[in-house]
């Protein structure tokens, strides 16, 4: 490393206000008397945001004694034995961060292994970490990572990242993972205590993770309120031996999603028994426990300390004066979504540019979500949601080139169009929009990844082809959907994104997502038959590590004698229980499901496919819980699903217990005008209701 190459680190760390460490070029022996005490390190170590010369290092050291502050020391060794040591650092840690501790670490050499720990002035040692930097912008290796989303530690076991470890260690040198990218919901928010549900949750067992100090109770479940509490619960999932694992083991990248915050939380307000309200002091305390226990390259404006949030004062005041791109102009409003920016973009080699974006802290409130859209749904058509309704709603004032039409006619009804006067919805508001649009059009790597929490890829059914007889008629026009929140719906914007990678000849666009709790491989493109199909990219969704899916609520709560049930779980003649057909729904329609109600032939039912229904997906399962993993190189992109069964319980076996299926899409990279496609393989297990 040059001396300035030194000097512009050691600038940056300073404007950070982060502890910095120094690599240095000429390794030595370990000069600390380092003794492992967990049971003072109680949630582990961690290191985050990578880049080719530097990384976050992460712990927390409950408080010794009265002492308001105190400092670890932190080493950096290219050796798990610590006798090559390239960097020690005093690491300052107060009650003002919950005694957490970040550490910048910088003059790393590119894709190289280091190992990591933290000691007090008496020598009680944190666990030993490993971390990986970014190989170089000029590097083209191929780049692997994991990426994740949803776990739930209430009521589910990690056992997935248990998986994850046993094979990366088991893996050749080149095909290990560089990071994981934690999509959000790396925390449940909304817990329940085992006395609020002695039945627990569907097959579940409700686990007495934490007892918010402040919290309050909706209905059986509580909530945070205050910082103490978000603090609480990051650290009763930090428990949790298999994430704790996790996180020693690999770099992570973790984006919130709306768990961090609030369950139907946007901007700033949060919403209960169907009631918004104003939340901002909620979210400044949501986003100073991410800051303190997620090691990220995140900006606060609240000043530039790493080891210190500096929380801005905010009041919780009614936000009732929206913009023209839905933005609540609330004062504290505004101070609460700034204080702390997420959105950022990173770059591993030649070959991977990982654009992340926030979309729930910039966007307008879902359409479908109110009182108002509720019309458009009937018991008789469970989840169903009339996809022309979906269109005119996102589209407000903007429908129909700027003539809305004042009604929408769901069956014999005309119902109130009530967003003809509003702007049309954005998820990622006007400003991050233009950043990631910009960034998107910057990128000089083989694959722009858009790490987006919420899925893109349009979750359709075709109501319309029921034969007669079963059920009423379905009152929508066409096509369904399953109501909004996501890209999936927000077509308008979208398409904005998608009219822009195209009109700019982007190619290697790819987008992994989170929070549907299901596995999805498809192709990303603005509209589905009867319009023209023409994607301009590839997209995929990962399934949860542990929080419960559709299938698995509709096992437990879909009416028994409805009649759509063999839509979503129905059942061939000879299964002894219900199986998965929601996937069959989405993938090749009503026909499908009902011919596997009716024979149990997988194949005969596929026989009956609906060819516009979903020519963007490839792969769907509603049900899978897991990882996935991308492998991306110069020429190809490919996700790997790893599903394992429901993790109920944690594994007591090494591998985490058994797996379902592997999966594996591919796409080679394409030029400019070409349209991307997608190849998929089953490598193991028989995930046949998904293909
Ligand atoms: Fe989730």
């Amino acid at each position: 490393m040059t001396a300035i190459s030194r000097r512009s680190f050691m600038e940056m760390a300073v404007a950070l206000g982060a502890t910095a460490a120094w690599g240095d070029l000429f390794a030595t022996p370990s000069k600390t008397s380092w003794k492992e005490r967990r049971d003072l390190f109680q949630e582990g170590v961690a290191s985050g945001d990578p880049e080719s010369d530097s990384v976050l290092l992460w712990t927390r050291r409950a408080p010794s004694g009265s002492a308001s502050a105190e400092k670890l020391t932190v080493e950096i060794a290219e050796d798990k034995s610590f006798q090559r040591v390239v960097a020690t650092a005093a690491a300052p840690i107060s009650e003002a961060s919950d005694w957490t501790c970040r550490v910048l670490v910088g003059g790393l050499k590119p894709a190289h292994v280091y190992w990591y720990r933290f000691t007090d002035h008496q020598g009680n040692g944190s666990r030993i970490g490993r971390t990986i930097t970014a190989p170089a912008d000029d590097d083209a290796r191929p780049v692997r990572f994991a990426f994740i989303s949803c776990q739930n530690a209430n009521y589910g076991a990690q056992n997935a990242y248990r998986r994850m470890i046993f094979e990366d260690e088991r893996a050749a040198e080149q095909d290990r993972l560089g990071f994981v990218l934690h999509l959000g919901d790396f925390i449940y928010e909304l817990v329940w205590y085992p006395e609020d549900r002695p039945q627990g949750m569907y097959d579940r067992r409700i686990r007495d993770i934490v007892r918010y100090p402040h919290g309050e109770k909706h209905e059986d479940f509580h909530i945070p309120t205050v910082l103490d509490d978000y603090r609480a619960i990051y650290r009763a999932y930090l428990h949790d031996p298999d994430l704790q694992d996790a996180r020693a083991h690999f770099p992570f990248v973790c984006m919130w999603d709306n768990h961090e915050f609030s369950w139907l939380g946007w901007q700033s307000l949060q919403k209960f028994e169907g009631v918004t309200r104003p939340a901002q002091t909620r979210k400044v305390a949501a986003n100073q426990a991410f800051f303190e226990y997620q090691p990220g390259r995140l900006f606060k404006p609240s000043g530039p300390s790493l080891n210190q949030f500096d929380p801005p004062q905010v009041q919780d005041a009614p936000v009732t004066r929206f913009d023209e791109h839905g933005l609540g102009q609330e004062p504290n409003n505004l101070t609460a979504i700034a204080s702390l920016r997420g959105y950022r973009a990173m770059r591993w080699g030649r070959n991977v540019e990982l654009i992340i974006t926030d979309q729930r802290s910039y966007r307008s409130e879902d359409p479908t979500g109110g009182p108002e859209a509720s019309a458009f749904s009937s018991p008789d058509f469970p989840a169903f949601f009339p996809e022309e309704a979906q269109e005119i709603l996102d589209a407000g004032s903007a429908c129909n080139g700027g003539n809305p039409p004042a009604s929408i006619r769901f069956g014999s009804e005309e119902l109130a169009n009530f967003r003809k006067d509003q702007p049309p919805q954005t998820i990622l508001g006007a400003e991050q929009k233009a950043w990631f649009l910009e960034r998107l059009r910057q990128s000089k790597a083989t694959w722009k990844i858009w790490g987006n929490t919420t899925g893109t890829l349009d979750f359709r059914a075709d109501p319309q082809n029921l034969p007669p007889g079963i059920t009423k008629p379905w009152p929508g026009a066409g096509y369904a959907g399953f109501g909004g929140g996501d890209h999936g719906s927000a077509y308008v914007e979208r398409g904005e994104i998608y009219d822009f990678v195209r009109n700019h000849g982007i190619t290697g666009f790819a987008t992994v997502a989170g929070d549907r709790h299901s596995f999805w491989a498809g192709l990303a493109a603005n509209f589905l038959p009867p319009r023209p199909f023409e994607p301009v990219g590839i997209a995929f969704v990962t399934g949860s590590i542990s929080a419960p899916g559709l299938v698995e609520s509709f096992e437990h709560n879909f009416p028994k004698d409805h009649p759509l049930r063999s839509l979503f779980v129905g059942q061939g003649p000879s299964d002894k229980g219900p199986q998965p057909t929601m996937n069959m729904l989405l993938r090749h329609g009503v026909k499908s499901c009902l011919e596997y109600a009716k024979s149990g032939d997988i194949s005969k039912a596929r026989a009956l496919s609906n060819p516009n229904l979903s020519p963007h997906l490839s792969f769907v399962d509603m049900g899978g819980h897991g990882y996935s993993v991308v492998k991306a190189t110069s020429n190809s992109f490919e996700t790997e699903f790893v599903c394992i069964p429901r993790p109920l319980e944690r594994s007591e076996r090494p591998d985490g217990g058994p797996l379902l299926y592997r999966a594996r899409y591919r796409a080679a990279l394409w030029s400019k005008g070409q349209s991307p496609k997608l190849e998929g393989q089953i490598i193991e297990g028989d995930p046949r209701f998904s293909i």
